[in-house]
């Protein structure tokens, strides 16, 4: 009996505490769910806000040291990406080749035609979690936000405009950093144009190039190459825009290679139809792509972010229909490919370089005749306006999709119209501002998902980092105050953008 009685009493026991260990399982799965989902909240609001304490986390990996670069290079030979001649960069109204090439081969198609309903534009955002990059690990067991987290996402995603938390990547200062610049000057053979590269001129104050930039409110985390691209695996990024989104281009190349020799780096231009046509000095743009991620990085030319369309097609010397409401049909063709696309348009906007390209403007397929589009400032608001609208109305049919619109790149010119002075920093290393200087592209992508990429305030500080008068082999008397050395401040602008994806 007593045998008896101790073994049923052994047999309650075990299932009492079989039924307190479902229990307990039951409640910590109950838990675990409740918490995993609350921590993982933030990583589905908006994408393009991400904390950027998490991003700290992905740029461990120390810089290497990059004094061993600085051994001069025995040739300066000129790259593809040469101007045939010095004033090639220069901004002579209307003479520019990047003008001829693009006056020469107007893009012909005229087919497809861009979507502006607003039933795209009030639809929901779709896959918000299709970040990039979550901040904490996705739990795979966990469950798809539900309709309601995307709704809440959606709210988040509007209000952050307004939302002072949300970090100002603008509002900082300029600190010297010993570990600046990302590459050398006489690297990157393949993508540094050698009128950019400063180094192989005849300049000889490099001290522009010893600055970091440092935002207020926020870590902008290291840029380390290798964790850049890891990040960037199977992703495009597209730059569309004029020469100065070109030296952001070939600025993002450099970083990513570290400026060294990179021939695994292959070519993809002919799978965008980049090729360069006949007659014309450059190809309309370019694209690479680095096997080991399989990350693309693109530009294609475009100044004015508008279409543009022989008016007579039998005609090689026709005027062209400058279409404002339309946008390129490169950007319609590819953007379904883009992960992050970089747009910018800011100094082609001069009426003496349109007539001199003869570039007729229209809306609605027509030409302008009369109206406030008569003045150029308006013109040009009516188009960055036009465009983002576009843009952010597509964004939701390319959830997987960040796009940024770039502020206006400086140019400085002094009480004699030049760029002469080399000392940093003269005019102060800060912005406090909380708002863009560049008002156009401020107010286009206010309200929309498209991102401001704002660099205009703390370009303005770095007077002594253009170009200027410097040649490889003499100076000019025409002083480039609009475009920069490389390695420069367009390397800035990528480590604002590469902290922002
Ligand atoms: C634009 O989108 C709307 C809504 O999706 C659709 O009904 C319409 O046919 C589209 N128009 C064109 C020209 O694609
Ligand atoms: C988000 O905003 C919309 C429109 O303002 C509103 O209808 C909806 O209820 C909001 N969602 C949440 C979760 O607050
Ligand atoms: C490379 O990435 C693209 C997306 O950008 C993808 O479509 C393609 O399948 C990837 N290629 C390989 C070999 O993984
Ligand atoms: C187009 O150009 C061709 C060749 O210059 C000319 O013969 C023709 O009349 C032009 N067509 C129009 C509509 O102007
Ligand atoms: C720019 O264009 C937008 C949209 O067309 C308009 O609302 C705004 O008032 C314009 N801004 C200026 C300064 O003209
Ligand atoms: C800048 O340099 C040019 C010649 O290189 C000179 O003519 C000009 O006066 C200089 N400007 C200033 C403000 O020093």
């Amino acid at each position: 009996m007593k045998t008896r009685s101790t073994h049923s009493l052994g047999w309650k026991h075990i299932y009492m505490v079989l039924i307190m260990l479902i229990l307990m399982a039951a409640l910590l799965r109950i838990w675990r769910k409740g918490s995993s989902l609350s921590i993982n909240m933030p990583s589905s609001q908006d994408p393009f806000t991400e904390s950027s304490q998490s991003e700290q986390d992905r740029f461990m990996e120390p810089s290497p040291s990059r004094e061993d670069q600085f051994v001069k290079s025995p040739s300066s030979a000129e790259d593809q990406f040469t101007d045939p001649s010095p004033s090639a960069q220069g901004q002579s109204i209307g003479s520019s080749p990047d003008d001829v090439s693009m006056s020469t081969n107007p893009e012909p198609e005229d087919t497809i035609e861009g979507n502006n309903s607003d039933a795209i534009m009030t639809e929901e955002t779709k896959d918000e979690k299709l970040s990039f990059d979550s901040p904490l690990p996705m739990n795979p067991a966990m469950p798809s936000p539900t309709t309601k987290d995307n709704r809440d996402v959606e709210n988040i995603t509007y209000s952050s405009n307004s939302n002072p938390q949300v970090c100002n990547y603008a509002k900082g200062k300029w600190v010297a950093d010993s570990r600046r610049p990302l590459y050398s000057g006489f690297g990157c053979k393949r993508w540094l144009p050698s009128p950019w590269a400063c180094r192989l001129t005849q300049r000889l104050d490099f001290s522009y190039e010893g600055y970091r930039w440092e935002p207020i409110n926020c870590q902008m985390p290291e840029f380390e190459r290798f964790s850049f691209l890891s990040k960037m695996q199977d992703k495009t990024i597209a730059f569309i825009g004029d020469s100065l989104g070109r030296q952001q281009f070939h600025s993002l190349m450099c970083m990513a290679t570290g400026g060294e020799d990179s021939p695994d780096v292959e070519d993809v231009r002919s799978e965008y139809g980049l090729i360069k046509r006949s007659g014309a000095i450059r190809p309309d743009g370019w694209a690479y792509r680095f096997p080991s991620t399989n990350t693309t990085i693109l530009f294609y030319w475009s100044s004015t972010l508008c279409r543009l369309e022989r008016i007579n097609n039998t005609d090689p010397d026709s005027s062209l229909a400058l279409h404002l409401d339309r946008e390129p049909s490169f950007l319609t063709k590819f953007l379904h490919r883009f992960h992050v696309l970089v747009l910018n348009t800011a100094h082609h906007w001069i009426k003496a370089k349109f007539i001199a390209n003869r570039w007729i403007m229209h809306v609605n397929r027509k030409p302008i005749k009369d109206g406030i589009l008569m003045d150029m400032m308006n013109v040009k608001n009516y188009t960055v306006h036009r465009i983002v609208k576009w843009l952010d109305s597509q964004l939701p049919l390319h959830p997987g999709l960040k796009a940024f619109f770039r502020t206006r790149s400086p140019r400085h010119l002094d009480k004699t119209g030049f760029c002469n002075n080399t000392i940093p920093l003269t005019g102060g290393s800060e912005v406090f501002e909380e708002e863009s200087s560049d008002k156009v592209v401020e107010t286009a992508v206010k309200g929309t998902r498209v991102k401001i990429l704002d660099i205009t305030a703390l370009s303005e500080l770095r007077d002594e980092a253009h170009k200027s008068q410097y040649r490889i082999f003499s100076t000019s008397a025409y002083h480039d105050c609009l475009h920069w050395c490389l390695p420069g401040i367009p390397d800035t602008w990528n480590e604002l953008l590469v902290a922002q994806l």
